[in-house]
């Protein structure tokens, strides 16, 4: 009886596979640079992994959302990049421009990183994990997430960001073995990662495979689906039942396969997907989690309540988590965020 009485955690209901009277919200990229309270203590460090490595700060950062907005989850505050970094790679953010990576381009550079990942390095993220499961309400959930291997490699090659992932597309056709081999090492990591998190705290973790799209059709098998489905697999010989969030960017009709070609427990969908065609093909398999277009948030007003009720209607006959269709941008004000979650929560 006294169980029923308690607030129930939405997110954690949903991916359950239960369908709730209101769909838990979150928001890809939730903390930053749109909240005046995270670039007030961003200004504290200049380095961002400086700042993703001292658990104070991106224990903060975490929570600053929550507290603003009363989300239904929290995502840590990390990046997908303290991977190539915990695998001595070097890594660094400039302000303004993003990553910037030695690039890895061929064996020889991939055999002088380590071996495995060094968890070790990466202790202030599992600190700062720790320290937010502690602070959070039981009806928030908790997650961690990593990039998809495919995602990972394409800033280790390249040592940048790359719109369309040429040198890694090259790379793939050119010297298979070798990015067979990068991608293998990533996968380990990202499982040792993964698993580590949950032990931490987590409850959930997500998957961002930002490139799918840069994939054509008869690779996205082998260098993402494949991959991603390795991780799984590792992360639930030591988790079993880990809850596995995946998000594959471009991937259009290939959703479906991640749906069906992977045991990812959601299938959180890109802007670009047609909701009704994915209420019907894959919310009838899976839980789903998109997909408003983060410029729609931007341009608030009608046309925001006309995309955020398209996409209530479209997936209210099933388990649905609300979400962007990517992360949020800087220039989103913050009242259309509240608006957002006044028309979801009505
Ligand atoms: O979602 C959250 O609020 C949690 C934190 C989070 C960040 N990055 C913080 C961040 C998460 C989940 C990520 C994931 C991430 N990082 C992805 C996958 C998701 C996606 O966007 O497709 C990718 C591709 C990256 C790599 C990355 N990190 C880039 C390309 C950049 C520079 C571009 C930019 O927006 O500045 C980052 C830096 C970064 N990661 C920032 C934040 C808040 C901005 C840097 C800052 O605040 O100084």
């Amino acid at each position: 009886m006294q169980n029923d009485l308690k607030p129930k955690n939405l997110f954690m209901e949903t991916i359950k596979g239960i369908k709730t009277d209101k769909p838990p919200i979150w928001m890809m990229r939730q903390a930053g640079r749109y909240l005046p309270e995270y670039r007030a203590l961003r200004a504290q460090t200049r380095s961002f992994l400086e700042f993703c490595y001292t658990p104070a700060l991106a224990v903060e950062a975490t929570l600053q959302p929550i507290k603003r907005f009363g989300f239904d989850a929290a995502i840590l505050f990390s990046d997908i990049l303290v991977v190539p970094d915990a695998l001595g790679q070097k890594v660094e953010f400039l302000e303004g421009e993003g990553p910037r990576l030695t690039p890895v381009t061929n064996q020889h550079d991939l055999d002088r990183l380590n071996p495995k990942i060094d968890l070790n390095h990466l202790e202030p993220v599992f600190e700062a994990i720790k320290q937010v499961r502690a602070s959070l309400a039981p009806q928030t959930a908790l997650l961690g997430f990593c990039g998809a291997p495919w995602t990972v490699a394409s800033y280790m090659v390249a040592g940048k960001s790359t719109p369309e992932l040429a040198p890694l597309r090259i790379a793939a056709y050119r010297d298979p073995m070798f990015l067979e081999h990068l991608i293998n090492l990533v996968v380990k990591s990202s499982i040792d990662y993964l698993v580590r998190q949950f032990q931490s705290g987590v409850n959930a973790v997500q998957i961002f495979e930002s490139f799918a799209g840069a994939l054509p059709p008869e690779l996205f098998k082998k260098w993402s689906l494949e991959p991603i489905q390795r991780i799984i697999d590792g992360v639930r010989l030591s988790i079993p039942d880990a809850p596995i969030l995946v998000f594959a960017r471009g991937s259009g009709l290939g959703n479906k396969r991640v749906a069906t070609e992977t045991s990812a427990t959601v299938i959180g969908l890109d802007w670009t997907v047609d909701c009704r065609w994915a209420a019907q093909e894959i919310q009838s398999l899976k839980p789903i989690q998109g997909n408003l277009d983060p410029l729609a948030l931007v341009a608030g007003g009608d046309a925001l309540k006309r995309s955020v009720d398209h996409i209530l209607a479209s997936f209210d006959r099933g388990p649905y988590i609300f979400n962007l269709g990517h992360g949020i941008v800087p220039e989103t004000p913050i009242d259309h965020v509240e608006m957002m979650i006044r028309r979801i929560r009505g």
